[in-house]
């Protein structure tokens, strides 16, 4: 058990009900819990200030992207859900990530703030499309040292990517990877996967597992498995 669990469960669900029947067996000591659009829509803002006031580490998986007063306003209001954890599209740029910087900053408890850099989905070709001519890793690094620039505590970035961002930014900096995968598990739609134990080495602070998890016959077995591999001796350090 740890007061700052690492793992951080994708709550990918289109219903509270069907979100609360994994949650009820699960314990805030051992995980973190990630509350992105499709259960937000379905579920509300009420039932994410439930899950803050049960104990859990909420990451509000937002993503949000506008302009900067109306995303500064966005993060306030998400910040009063009482959750651990907002994030931003970095490529809303400087003046709209320092906004939401600045009005959590106003706050007597506020949530960590990270950003999107590119989303993992998006290729060289894609960004070409959208006349960006640099590459994806290229545009990660540049995108999570603005994110850097502008306070914010840290990026969602691939596993793939831990390690060259903590070069360049150094300690302190959060790094939250998805694509996680235990080396026994499928590997589902993701491509550019990695173990718990590699993204920890790597440099990821916090790893958003889904379906390895929530699609395990055993959910509870699957995160205490997981939770045992990542707690081996020879990983702590990495994880200081
Ligand atoms: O089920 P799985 O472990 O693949 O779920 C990963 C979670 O991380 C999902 O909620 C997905 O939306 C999210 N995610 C991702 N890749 C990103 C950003 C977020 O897989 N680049």
């Amino acid at each position: 058990m740890t007061k700052d669990p690492k793992i951080i469960i994708a709550l990918d669900y289109d219903s509270a009900d069907a979100a609360t029947k994994l949650v009820s067996r699960l314990d805030p000591a051992l995980c973190k819990l990630k509350v992105g659009k499709e259960l937000f829509t379905a579920a509300g803002p009420a039932w994410v200030e439930t899950l803050s006031r049960q104990g859990y580490d909420v990451f509000l998986d937002l993503k949000f992207h506008d302009i900067p007063h109306t995303v500064a306003q966005a993060c306030k209001v998400a910040a009063s859900l009482g959750v651990w954890m907002v994030n931003v599209h970095a490529l809303g740029g400087r003046a709209m990530m320092s906004a939401a910087r600045e009005a959590l900053e106003t706050l007597p408890q506020r949530p960590k703030l990270i950003a999107v850099t590119i989303l993992t989905s998006m290729g060289a070709s894609d960004l070409a499309e959208l006349g960006i001519q640099e590459a994806p890793r290229q545009m990660v690094a540049r995108l999570a040292l603005l994110a850097n620039a502008c306070g914010l505590d840290g990026v969602v970035c691939s596993a793939q990517e831990a390690s060259m961002l903590r070069q360049q930014i150094g300690i302190g900096f959060n790094l939250v990877t998805p694509g996680i995968r235990p080396a026994s598990a499928a590997r589902d739609d993701q491509n550019r996967i990695m173990t718990p134990t590699g993204a920890l080495t790597a440099g990821a602070n916090y790893l958003v597992i889904g379906r390895p998890i929530t699609q395990a016959p055993d959910p509870l077995a699957a995160l205490q498995s997981i939770q045992q591999e990542i707690n081996l001796p020879s990983l702590l350090g990495a994880q200081a």
